[in-house]
């Protein structure tokens, strides 16, 4: 750390502890996380609480953001036709999903350099998923370690995500790590055979080193309690990596390593290659076909994500949930169907679940919850999507999220009757999935 870094620290520290209780940063934010009632007003409070370029890294999409966007509205197309006088007394929110028991089918999705977001990153993500009884999937680009995130969540239902990098040396040797560290199951995102480009992040100057401009500098000023954080739990880079190949190696050498480990080259055959590494259950991640859903299924893959990356890598590519039924039609009798992108509220995961998924993955939501509060944000933010699935699986009168299928679904609007969102998947347009089993 330079000295000008510690000078800073050291000042803003004293100046914090001579503020009164009251006046401290943090206690305004705390305050608005708990007004916050809905996931789109903890993402308001996130955006009050980091720093511009912070936040836009979280929140932004590769392009014109059209599939982030359409993540988004395709869900909201989405209608279900409810069913009355059934005993919805109590309501079973659990799935069982890659041999476990899940107290909810919401996955935290693999989420890279949240340290950047709240000095706790992943480790507060791990335990606020651990906390609300269900899985946490770990990005290889984590700040914080593999090692490190077990450690924070004992017992906890943890997945490892990895890229099919380069580096196949240094893949083996996170997979083993996280085996040791008893990783339960390993996701492959396949994705990204290159970094996409994000408007808003070169605006920004997003990066390492990061571009530090009057404004940015200004805008760390207003965040005096990010700013601190940061300052003194430092987190920029991506941990796993740097403990195993680059031990010496500073946040600005491994950021530039990790950019040349994405591998245009990588394919089928890498992935039956990554399969022979890992015995546990493995998940492919980045699939929005039924062709690539069936290939993944039979190199092994005991699930599939159908993802496009919270719109963060092909920007027009189909939005995961309109992509979902073909996935669902052509190996949900085989595999565990995920889906991610675009799940804001608790009758999207309902949506999900009678399209065929067996469960959602979250992305921006707990990294919002995070930036808003820390662990208690990101607990919150699962508070609020298990209270919405509580309440509108009650009134669609479906008493277990095991019974959700098509049925659920609304018949496709008549002729002449209001357009819908552009693409918005329909129960007539979307290949309408089996009852699932189980
Ligand atoms: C800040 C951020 C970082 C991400 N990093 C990764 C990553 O390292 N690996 C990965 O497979 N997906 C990554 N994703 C994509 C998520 O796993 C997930 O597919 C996406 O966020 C789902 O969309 P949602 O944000 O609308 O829920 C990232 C997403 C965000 C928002």
């Amino acid at each position: 750390m330079s000295d000008v870094v510690r000078l800073l620290r050291d000042q803003l520290a004293a100046e914090v502890r001579m503020l009164p209780r009251r006046a401290r940063p943090g206690a305004a934010a705390r305050r608005r996380l708990q007004r916050a009632g809905s996931v789109a007003e903890v993402r308001a409070a996130a955006r009050r609480a980091l720093p511009r370029v912070i936040h836009d890294f979280v929140d932004g999409g590769a392009g014109d953001e059209l599939t982030v966007r359409r993540n988004v509205a395709d869900f909201e197309a989405i209608e279900l036709e409810p069913r009355t006088l059934v005993d919805v007394a109590q309501v079973d929110l659990s799935t069982e999903l890659l041999g476990r028991r899940l107290a909810l089918p919401i996955v935290g999705a693999p989420t890279g350099l949240c340290g950047l977001v709240h000095g706790d990153g992943e480790v507060a993500l791990a335990r606020g998923l651990h906390a609300a009884g269900s899985a946490y999937a770990l990005a290889a680009m984590g700040s914080y370690s593999i090692e490190e995130v077990a450690a924070a969540a004992p017992g906890g239902a943890l997945w490892f995500q990895t890229y099919l990098w380069r580096d196949r040396g240094l893949v083996r040797e996170l997979v083993a790590r996280a085996r040791a560290a008893g990783y339960e199951a390993l996701v492959v995102t396949v994705d990204v055979p290159r970094a996409a480009s994000r408007d808003r992040d070169r605006r920004n100057g997003f990066g390492l080193p990061p571009r530090i401009t009057p404004r940015s500098a200004l805008d760390g000023l207003l965040r005096p309690e990010w700013t601190y954080r940061f300052l003194t739990r430092p987190r920029l880079t991506a941990a796993s990596v740097a403990d195993g190949r680059l031990a010496d190696g500073d946040s600005v050498s491994v950021a530039a390593y990790v950019d040349r480990q994405f591998d245009p080259a990588a394919d089928w055959a890498d992935l039956a290659w990554l399969r022979e590494q890992w015995e546990g259950p493995l998940v492919v991640k980045g699939v929005l076909s039924a062709a690539d859903a069936r290939r993944a299924v039979e190199r092994g893959a005991q699930a599939v994500a159908v993802s496009n990356h919270g719109g963060r890598q092909l920007d027009r590519a189909i939005s995961s949930i309109r992509a979902l039924p073909a996935v669902v039609a052509a190996v949900g009798d085989r595999a565990e169907v995920i889906v991610d992108g675009g799940v804001r509220r608790g009758v999207d995961v309902i949506a999900a679940l009678a399209l065929g998924a067996r469960a959602v993955m979250v992305g921006r939501p707990i990294v919002f919850g995070l930036g808003a509060g820390g662990e208690a944000g990101v607990r919150h933010v699962l508070e609020i999507l298990e209270r919405e699935l509580r309440g509108s699986l009650a009134l669609l009168g479906c008493p277990r999220v095991a019974e959700l299928d098509s049925s659920f679904l609304a018949p496709a609007r008549a002729m002449g009757a209001p357009a819908r969102e552009a693409g918005a998947p329909t129960a007539a347009t979307a290949e309408r999935p089996t009852r699932r089993e189980g």
